[in-house]
């Protein structure tokens, strides 16, 4: 749980699953990207001192973490759900997202229909699994990791990806010219930073202080560093 520094500082346990660029990702041994910049600079703003290190850990194990107290905080764009909020608080939303569909350029599937007997590959536990696991046409290959699930569509294991958008649309931009999003959006999704349902007072430190960076500019100025227009 949240405690007191010396300085009276209270310090937040933060932790995030760091394969999920460009919001949660490592860059030279630390771990970086929009969500992070984004919670220290709420931190800064209502004087909360993140606890060194940030602590890093599969996504499924997040809201886990946050309930024996390992954590206080996930920043992991974090889609608010009625199922997680039975677990968790989360922020007013800080990004709106949605779930799209990725395949090689030379693919025949145009949408989610096209998907009906086909493998898709998704990361385990996340809005694509659930959404997907609903459908009974679709064979799914779930993975912990993000990066084998894009190696499933690449060697020919999955037909498609199907994950959140803005995070299909890095991979893209990172060198892999050869596949592409069809379609239009399967979801529509706002992310939420994830807190400990013990701690009320902390919940409403982020929420004024992701108000405070949206009204001054800075959420936008960090919005900038990781998006286009
Ligand atoms: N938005 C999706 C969800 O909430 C995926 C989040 C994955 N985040 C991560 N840091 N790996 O289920």
């Amino acid at each position: 749980s949240a405690g007191k520094s010396a300085s009276q500082q209270e310090v937040i346990k933060l932790g995030a699953d760091v394969t999920f660029p460009p919001f949660e990702m490592m860059k030279d041994g630390k771990v970086t990207g929009f969500d992070i910049d984004l919670i220290k600079a709420i931190a800064a703003q209502e004087n909360l001192k993140i606890a060194d290190p940030i602590q890093t850990m599969d996504f499924q194990g997040l809201i886990p973490a946050i309930q024996t107290g390992t954590i206080d905080v996930a920043v992991a764009g974090m889609t608010i759900t009625s199922a997680r909020e039975q677990q968790v608080n989360f922020s007013k939303p800080y990004y709106h997202s949605g779930l799209s569909i990725l395949v090689k350029n030379d693919s025949t599937i145009k949408g989610l229909a096209d998907l009906k007997g086909k493998t898709v590959a998704v990361k385990l536990g996340t809005t694509a699994d659930i959404m997907l696991s609903k459908d009974q046409g679709i064979k799914i290959k779930r993975f912990n990791n993000i990066d084998d699930a894009y190696n499933e569509l690449q060697n020919g294991g999955a037909q498609a990806v199907v994950f959140d958008n803005p995070v299909n649309l890095n991979y893209i931009n990172t060198g892999h010219s050869n596949v592409k999003v069809v379609g239009s959006l399967l979801t529509g999704e706002d992310y939420g930073i994830a807190v400990t349902k013990q701690n009320s007072q902390l919940l409403q430190k982020i929420n004024d202080g992701l108000d405070k960076l949206i009204a001054n500019g800075q959420y936008e100025k960090i919005y900038r560093d990781y998006f286009k227009s």
